[in-house]
C-alpha cells in the first residue's frame, strides 16, 4: 500500500463489487488508485483484503479523495444508477477544479448521460459516460470499455483505460466512442444484442431438448462442438457449462430445477424503447425482451398451461426429420438469427449516431467487443472485416461474406421454423428474424395496403410507384384520385 505523499492517477468512488474489482484492476496494472465509498466499511474491506495487490489511497471523505488525485483528476463513479450517481457527481464536481474528469462507469441511460455532460461541462469539468462490460470478472481481469464524452478527455483517460481493458491480438478493448452519451448508448445496444444472443441460444436448447428429445448433458456436448466453429463465443461456452451442471441436492440437471422466469435489469428494454423512438426494427432484441417478460408472467402462464388448445401437434418422426440433421439445422438457424440480431443492433447504433451526431465507427465497436464483454465471439472479427470492406455498409446482412453464409443457412433456418411450428414449440427470435429477413429482401410489402387503408380512413395520402407527388383517393365520393 502506498503512502500519502504520492498522488493517485485514478480514483474510484463506490466500492461494491464492480467498483472494487475495477480499482483492483487499476492497482494490479501499476497505477496508484484513490478509493472512496460512502460507508467506510467497504473501503476498509478492500484495503484489508487486497491492499497488498497494489497502491491504494483510501479516503473517508470525498474532499480527501479528490485531494489524493493528481491533476487533471480522474474519478470513476461506480455507484447505483440514478439518484445516487447524480448525488456523487454533484459532490465530486463541487470538490474538483476546471479540466478534471468525472467518469460514470455505471449503466446509465444515455439521455441521462447527455444531460449530465451538459451540466458538468458548464462547470468547466469533463464528464465521460463510459459503458463497462464484462461483469464482475471483466472488471477485475479486463473489461470491454466504451467511453463517451469529450474527445479531449480521452487523451488523458485513454492510456489508463487501455492498461486495464481486455486485449485481443494486441488491441485493447477500449476506444473513444463519441461525444456525450455515445458510450452509454453503445453499451446499451451491446446489452440488447446480448439479450437476443442469449435468447437464440435458449431457443436452440429448447428445440434440442423438446423436439429432438436430448438430455441437458447431450446438449452440452453439442454446444461444445458448436463452440469450435462459427458460433465460437463466450455465451455458447458458458451454455455448455450450465447445461452440464448437476444439482447437488436433487441429482437433477441444474437447468431443470431453475425456475423458468428470466430476470432483467432494464438495458434490453431501453434498447428496444430507443429503437422504437428511432424507428429502427430491432425485432430480435424486442422479441428477446418480450420473451423474458412472458417467461415472468407466472400467473398467466399457470392458468394457460395445459388449458389452451394446441391444435394437431407433430413429432420430428412424424415430419420425417432425422435427428442428427435436425441438430445441424438448429445450429444454422441459431447462426442466421444471431446474424440478424447483430445487424439490427448495428442499425440502431448507426441511427443513434446520426440522430445525435456522434460519428460512431461501427468497426471500432466490433473490435472492442472481441474481448472482455459478454458477447465476445470470434464472429466479431467477421464484422470488423465487413466494415473494413465497406465502412458505409447499409446492413451487415448485405456484406458479401455474410450474404454467402445466409445462402448456406437459409434452408435449414426455414426447416427449423416449420418443425418448431408443427411441434408447437416457441421460437420467437428464430421466427421473427426470418420474417425480418424475408421482409428486407421482398420486392413488395403489404405496406402498400396499409397506405391504402390509411388514405381510406384518414386521408393520409399515398405515393405512387409511377410518378412523384402525394395522392388521395376520394373514397366516400366518386373514388377518383386527386394530387395533394
Ligand atoms: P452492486 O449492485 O454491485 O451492489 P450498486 O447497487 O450498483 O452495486 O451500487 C452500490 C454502491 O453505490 C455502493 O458503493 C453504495 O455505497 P454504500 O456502500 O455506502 O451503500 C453506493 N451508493 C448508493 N447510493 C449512494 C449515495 N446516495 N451516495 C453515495 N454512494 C451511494
Amino acid at each position: 500500500m502506498s503512502t500519502q505523499n504520492s498522488l493517485a492517477q485514478i480514483g474510484v468512488v463506490g466500492l461494491a463489487v464492480m467498483g472494487s474489482n475495477l480499482a483492483r484492476n487499476f492497482a494490479r496494472n501499476g497505477h496508484t488508485v484513490a478509493v472512496y465509498n460512502r460507508s467506510t466499511d467497504k473501503t476498509d474491506k478492500l484495503i484489508s483484503d487486497y491492499g497488498p495487490d497494489g497502491n491504494f489511497i483510501p479516503s473517508k471523505t470525498i474532499q480527501d479523495f479528490v485531494a489524493s488525485l493528481e491533476k487533471p483528476r480522474r474519478a470513476i463513479v461506480m455507484v447505483q444508477a440514478g439518484k445516487a450517481t447524480d448525488a456523487v457527481i454533484e459532490q465530486l464536481a463541487d470538490a474538483m477544479d476546471e479540466g478534471d474528469i468525472i467518469i460514470d462507469g455505471g449503466n446509465a441511460l444515455y439521455t441521462d448521460t447527455i444531460r449530465r455532460e451538459k451540466e458538468i461541462a458548464a462547470r468547466g469539468l469533463h464528464f465521460v459516460g463510459a459503458g463497462i462490460s464484462g461483469g464482475e470478472e471483466g472488471a477485475l481481469n479486463g473489461p470491454s470499455i466504451m467511453p463517451g464524452g469529450p474527445a479531449k478527455s480521452y487523451e488523458s483517460l485513454g492510456p489508463l483505460l487501455e492498461s486495464i481493458a481486455a486485449n485481443v491480438d494486441g488491441t485493447p478493448c477500449v476506444t473513444h466512442i463519441g461525444p456525450d452519451g455515445a458510450g452509454h448508448f453503445v453499451k446499451m445496444v451491446h446489452n440488447g444484442i446480448e439479450y437476443a444472443d442469449m435468447q437464440v441460444i435458449g431457443e436452440a436448447y429448447h428445440l434440442l431438448r423438446y423436439a429432438a428429445g436430448m438430455t441437458p448433458a447431450e446438449i452440452a456436448e453439442v454446444f461444445r462442438e458448436w463452440n469450435a466453429g462459427d458460433l465460437d463465443s463466450y455465451l455458447i461456452e458458458i451454455t455448455a457449462e450450465v447445461l452440464s451442471q448437476v444439482d447437488a441436492e436433487t441429482g437433477q440437471p441444474l437447468i431443470d430445477v431453475i425456475v423458468d422466469a428470466a430476470g432483467q435489469k432494464g438495458t434490453g428494454r431501453w434498447t428496444a424503447k430507443a429503437a422504437l423512438d428511432l424507428g429502427i426494427p430491432v425485432t430480435a432484441i424486442g422479441e428477446a425482451v418480450f420473451a423474458r417478460a412472458l417467461s415472468g408472467a407466472t400467473s398467466q402462464r399457470a392458468d394457460a398451461q395445459g388449458n389452451l388448445p394446441t391444435g394437431q401437434l407433430s413429432t420430428l418422426a412424424d415430419l420425417g426429420v432425422d435427428r442428427q440433421e435436425f441438430v445441424e439445422d438448429v445450429r444454422r438457424a441459431l447462426y442466421a438469427s444471431k446474424l440478424v440480431a447483430y445487424a439490427q443492433g448495428f442499425d440502431e447504433i448507426k441511427a443513434g449516431s446520426d440522430e445525435y451526431d456522434w460519428d460512431v465507427d461501427p468497426r471500432d465497436l466490433a473490435t472492442i467487443w472481441r474481448g472482455g464483454c459478454i458477447i465476445r465471439a470470434k464472429f466479431l472479427n467477421r464484422i470488423v472485416e465487413a466494415y473494413d470492406n465497406d465502412p458505409e455498409l447499409e446492413s451487415l446482412l448485405l456484406d458479401p461474406y455474410f450474404k454467402g453464409e445466409l445462402g448456406d443457412l437459409l434452408d435449414s433456418w426455414r426447416r427449423v421454423i416449420v418443425a418448431a411450428t408443427r411441434l408447437g414449440l416457441p421460437v420467437p427470435v428464430f421466427a421473427s428474424s426470418l420474417s425480418y429477413y424475408d421482409s428486407l429482401r421482398a420486392e413488395r410489402l403489404p405496406a402498400a395496403l396499409i397506405q391504402g387503408q390509411r388514405d381510406f380512413f384518414g386521408a393520409h395520402t399515398y405515393r405512387r410507384v409511377d410518378k412523384d407527388g402525394s395522392f388521395h383517393t376520394l373514397w366516400s365520393a366518386d373514388r377518383s384520385e386527386v394530387e395533394v
